[in-house]
């Protein structure tokens, strides 16, 4: 069956907004587990927007469920993957100036600095994902460097101006799908999905783990985030395996 994983930067955005204490990003990440979360999703960014260090220490030593690291591939982040351990590494490209993560990882090219980046981490026992958008060839060069799972990028499809271009997206997250799938790799979803057009994935086979939080986050604020988790574990539940 295809889990909820919740990604709970959006609640150290607003802490971060005064710098503050409050709201905590780990008792949304508790609260989440709770009401259905399969696991906890973070992106400790270089520039620390969101996400702060201490975040990730009391996060890795506290989530009961599998806590995902989203990371960029820099020595800081893996110095950092191999002291806090988590169940997972999601490498994402990341740029300073862009308001949320914007595309997928351009792997081709990059196969060995990759295969090489990640050794140590598979040989600490980590899972590692590759952020991708749903191109043949990146999926390729994904296997050849190593990964187990590729995470594909929604957020083409998510941000669809017309519904052409909808169709025209969602046609190729599919075939992503499934040439990851034949690859021998797990397939993971995310970037802009809701509790709309995560529907259009209601027949969709072989996801492990939908990644989520913006929505989740925007719906919490007026329904709590237990309800909110939950409404969406209850879609994603409905899915096949
Ligand atoms: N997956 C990746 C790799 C991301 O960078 C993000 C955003 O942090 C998400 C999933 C979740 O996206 P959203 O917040 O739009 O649900």
């Amino acid at each position: 069956m295809p889990v909820l994983v919740v990604n709970v930067d959006h609640v150290a955005t607003l802490r971060q907004a005064r710098m503050g204490t409050e709201p905590d990003p780990l008792t949304a990440a508790h609260l989440a587990e709770l009401a259905g979360a399969r696991g906890i999703i973070v992106h400790l960014r270089e520039d620390r927007r969101h996400i702060q260090d201490r975040d990730l220490d009391l996060l890795a030593q506290t989530v009961q469920t599998k806590l995902h690291l989203e990371m960029a591939a820099t020595e800081e982040m893996h110095a950092i993957a191999l002291r806090t351990k988590p169940h997972m590494v999601c490498l994402v490209p990341e740029k300073r100036r862009e308001l949320t993560t914007e595309g997928g990882l351009n792997l081709i090219g990059n196969e060995g600095k990759l295969r090489d980046y990640l050794a140590d981490i598979h040989e600490a026992g980590i899972l590692s994902s590759l952020f991708i958008d749903a191109d043949p060839d990146q999926i390729t060069a994904a296997v050849e460097i190593g990964a187990k799972y590729v995470e594909i990028h929604t957020g083409h499809f998510a941000d669809a101006a017309s519904d052409r271009e909808e169709a025209e997206e969602l046609q190729k997250i599919l075939r992503g799908v499934e040439l990851g799938l034949d690859a021998g790799l797990k397939v993971n979803l995310g970037h802009g999905l809701n509790y709309v057009n995560i529907f259009h994935f209601a027949h969709t086979s072989g996801i492990s783990e939908y990644s989520i939080g913006h929505s989740i986050m925007a719906r919490a604020i007026f329904t709590g985030i237990s309800q909110a988790v939950r409404d969406m574990a209850e879609i994603i539940k409905t899915f096949p395996q």
